[in-house]
């Protein structure tokens, strides 16, 4: 979970804890997560794995000139919190792609996901050689046969129920088809290929596992559940805002990053919601500095309130207390 929420100290507690903690390198430069997976190691002697973001094309043309009016949107927004809106950073467009590859093949860890795309197979092959296993996350059956046809490890099946970004590799408007919900998703995804599938979106519970287990998957893949954890580095007023009744449902916006993504309704999301633009991340970067303002002011009404359909189940409890209430359930789900 890039953004904050999975930094070193809520991997290990999932790694402690039985599960396989990730490590977020998006956003990030090749470096920060560098210090990063130095920081996991020194936490923890077992495996994790780390996710990176498959770079797409900058915003040209019509979609640039479409950044721009929605900049001029933003801002009074902005103003009101004191702050410019942002600009891509050098790293921002190609999220230092390469620079974060050649440090994960010199110094490998145990698997690396990826998300918005696929890998050249030549890239998926290097860090086969060097021990490390592959996952790349797919929407759509036509992601997943163009996946396997790519050569990873496994499959990472996100269903539309899932919270934050949707890993489409296509952020094109108009090429987006509905997205599919996750138990239909998997059924079709397992009729293109037979490459091991973990299951994502929506999944909050050990009976919830075990359906997608039942449903072929080799294993879960949960993010809100441990949103609210105290080792989860969301700011206090996110993790307020999921508990919080006054936010009472959840839907996809490229408001925030010009990616479909999956939040809780707030302010800045209604109001902006139908003008953003399908380009990321310039809208990522543009909003990066009032989504901080918001968030130092404590106030979570312009902040990106990442969330799954199934929010209302997270709970402010320690990592390792999830995943053992996940697996306590799982366990007595196959004893039924
Ligand atoms: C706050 C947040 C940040 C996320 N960031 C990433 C990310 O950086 N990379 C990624 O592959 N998936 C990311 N995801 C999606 C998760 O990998 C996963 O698909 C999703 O959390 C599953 O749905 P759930 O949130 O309902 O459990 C994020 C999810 C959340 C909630």
């Amino acid at each position: 979970m890039a953004g904050g929420a999975s930094g070193p100290p809520l991997a290990a507690a999932v790694c402690g804890a039985g599960a396989l903690g990730f490590l977020a390198a998006g956003y990030k430069t090749a470096e920060a997560m560098t210090a990063e997976i130095a920081e996991l190691r020194a936490a923890t002697g077992l495996p994790f794995g780390v996710n990176l973001f498959v770079p797409g094309e900058a915003a040209e043309g019509a979609a640039a000139g479409q950044v721009g009016a929605y900049r001029d949107r933003l801002a009074p927004e902005a103003a009101r919190l004191g702050v410019a809106l942002g600009e891509v950073p050098p790293h921002g467009l190609d999220d230092d792609w390469d620079a974060k590859v050649a440090a994960l093949l010199a110094d490998p860890v145990a698997v690396v996901s990826f998300t918005f795309g696929c890998p050249d197979r030549g890239v998926l092959a290097d860090f086969r050689a060097r021990g490390t296993a592959t996952a790349v996350t797919v929407t759509t059956p036509e992601e997943a046969e163009r996946a396997a046809a790519a050569g990873p490890d496994l499959l990472i099946v996100q269903g539309v129920e899932a919270g934050a970004h949707q890993g489409r590799w296509d952020n094109d408007a108009e090429a987006g088809t509905e997205p599919y919900g996750l138990l239909a998703l998997l059924g079709l995804v397992r009729a293109v290929t037979t490459l091991p599938y973990v299951a994502a979106g929506g999944i909050m519970t050990g009976e919830q596992v075990a359906a997608v287990l039942a449903a072929g998957a080799v294993a879960a893949q949960l993010g809100t559940a441990f949103l609210r954890c105290p080792e989860s580095g969301a700011p206090a007023p996110y993790k307020a805002a999921l508990a919080d009744a006054r936010y009472d449902r959840t839907r996809l916006t490229r408001a925030f990053s010009g990616r479909p993504a999956r939040g809780l309704v707030n302010g800045f999301l209604a109001r902006n919601d139908a003008y953003a633009p399908a380009a990321y991340p310039e809208v990522h970067y543009a909003t990066a500095t009032l989504r901080r303002a918001s968030a130092a002011a404590g106030d979570p009404e312009a902040m990106a309130l990442w969330a799954g359909q199934g929010w209302r189940l997270a709970r402010d409890e320690p990592a390792a207390a999830v995943v053992k209430r996940l697996a306590d359930e799982l366990a007595a789900a196959r004893e039924d």
